[in-house]
């Protein structure tokens, strides 16, 4: 089974747990990345303002073609209790032509339901398997067992 892990990072928690599945599943990786400048307190207020008031992102062109994957895995942080612009926009975009995903949160503490529900409305359907990781497990390195937990689920599929 082909499988494409799309994700976006501003601080790398996102990262880390998007290059662990592709190792276990033997993924392709698309990281996802802007125009905007998300760095520093000022990008960090616009992360917050552009992920709440559901603004696009203008994203860098990107190499993968989703339809060529049986399955997409979508990974997103959890910015202002919703995915963050990038994905979003990647995921308003290709919609269309995901035949199969499933989806990755990081948080630091709530609103990985809310974002889900977020994704999957743009998707229109249910993903077909789902993970929620805290930021400072991964910190941690103690998110071994699930990410391997779904990376199995995914590999099933
Ligand atoms: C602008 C902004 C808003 C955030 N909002 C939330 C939130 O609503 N709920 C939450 O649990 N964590 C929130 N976080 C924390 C991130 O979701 C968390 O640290 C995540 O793992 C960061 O992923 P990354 O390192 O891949 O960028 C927010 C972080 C940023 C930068």
């Amino acid at each position: 089974m082909k499988t494409l892990i799309v994700f976006y990072s501003r601080t790398g928690c996102t990262r880390t747990a998007a290059q662990a599945l592709a190792a276990q599943l033997g993924a392709d990786l698309e990281e996802l990345k802007e125009t905007a400048d998300r760095s520093g307190p000022m990008g960090y207020v616009s992360a917050g303002r552009d992920a709440m008031t559901k603004r696009p992102s203008v994203l860098l062109p990107t190499t993968r073609q989703p339809a060529d994957y049986d399955l997409v895995i979508v990974g997103t942080p959890v910015w202002a209790f919703t995915m963050c612009p990038a994905i979003r926009t990647w995921l308003s975009r290709e919609a269309a032509q995901i035949r199969r995903a499933a989806f990755f949160c990081t948080q630091g503490g709530s609103g990985a339901e809310r974002t889900m529900q977020h994704m999957e409305q743009l998707i229109g359907r249910p993903p077909v398997a789902r993970l929620t990781l805290c930021d400072k497990d991964i910190r941690a390195q103690a998110c071994a067992d699930a990410l391997a937990a779904f990376a199995a689920a995914c590999g099933k599929l």
